[in-house]
């Protein structure tokens, strides 16, 4: 029997006695979905997929999403802190730099024409403490802002761009020239309509530069201030990993950010992502 327990937050719900391991029925793929649409953000835990497995779920939601390396064609990728050579990167290494950047407020993939529809995370290795990914809730956000400042978003356009958000990270090192080329900065409403829902987020995090038409600095202060207002309780959960745990997020209306952990430990997570919907999406393997 599926059990759904809705999270102490606006979001989010663990869901238990069900495996990701095998097909699922048509009963509970749409149970499965409902939920994700009621609560954006599900926790499998202890599901301990292998890659196939994840990558075979994840297919239920979508076409897969390509990485940003023309070199990822598996449609999975890993989020570790352990080199090829078995060592922990030290925090100085363009690859522990790199996933610092996951540390900020941010929905997968904005900084593309299409962003992700979905994410999801497996735990592989986890730190002794800390690690955990925090997800915010865009809908009740939206939902608690006034009515002057609905009226005043409504209807505003943010400039998301790959480079602005992690060029403190290594991304421009990461990226090459060819594929920077392929991630020109782009505009995203601030309020957007869930498809499925038709309730209404707020559209902001670390992707979104600045607004366009507002006053440079003026409108980056404006969408920060909003991030962090947006990522308070009640609207926020912070998942607490094991090992074996499968968490998909809604990247339509949440945002996330890890936290970080001891530099000396490993975590190795792996992701997939789910397309944007959109027909002429370009990202989709
Ligand atoms: C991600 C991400 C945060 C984390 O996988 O997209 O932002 O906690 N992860 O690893
Ligand atoms: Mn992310």
């Amino acid at each position: 029997m599926t059990q759904i327990t809705q999270c102490d937050a606006t979001l989010g719900a663990v869901v238990r006695g069900i495996s990701l391991k095998s097909p699922l029925g048509q009963a509970d793929l749409d149970a499965i979905v409902q939920a994700w649409h009621q609560h954006a953000v599900l926790i499998f835990p202890g599901q301990h997929l292998s890659d196939d497995e994840q990558i075979a779920f994840t297919r239920y939601f979508g076409k897969l999403e390509r990485g940003n390396r023309r070199s990822a064609k598996s449609g999975l990728s890993v989020l570790s802190n352990v080199q090829g050579d078995g060592v922990v990167a030290p925090p100085s290494s363009l690859q522990s730099r790199f996933l610092k950047g996951n540390t900020y407020w941010h929905t997968d993939s904005s900084y593309k024409r299409v962003g992700a529809k979905a994410s999801l995370l497996g735990a592989r290795t986890v730190p002794t403490t800390g690690g955990q990914t925090e997800f915010a809730d865009m809908r009740a956000a939206w939902d608690a802002l006034s009515d002057k400042d609905k009226a005043e978003l409504d209807g505003k356009i943010a400039v998301h761009d790959y480079q602005f958000s992690h060029a403190p990270f290594g991304g421009l090192e990461t990226l090459s020239v060819d594929e920077l080329a392929q991630l020109p900065p782009v505009k995203h409403p601030m309020v957007r309509v869930h498809p499925d829902t038709g309730r209404k987020n707020l559209f902001v995090g670390r992707h979104a530069s600045h607004v366009v038409g507002d006053n440079f600095e003026a409108s980056r202060q404006r969408l920060h201030d909003l991030t962090q207002w947006a990522c308070q309780p009640p609207r926020v959960l912070t998942h607490q990993w094991e090992v074996g745990d499968l968490v998909i997020w809604d990247n339509r209306c949440v945002l996330h950010r890890g936290h970080s952990w001891p530099a000396e430990q490993a975590r190795v997570m792996v992701r997939t992502t789910v397309a944007g919907d959109a027909p002429d999406n370009e990202w989709v393997l």
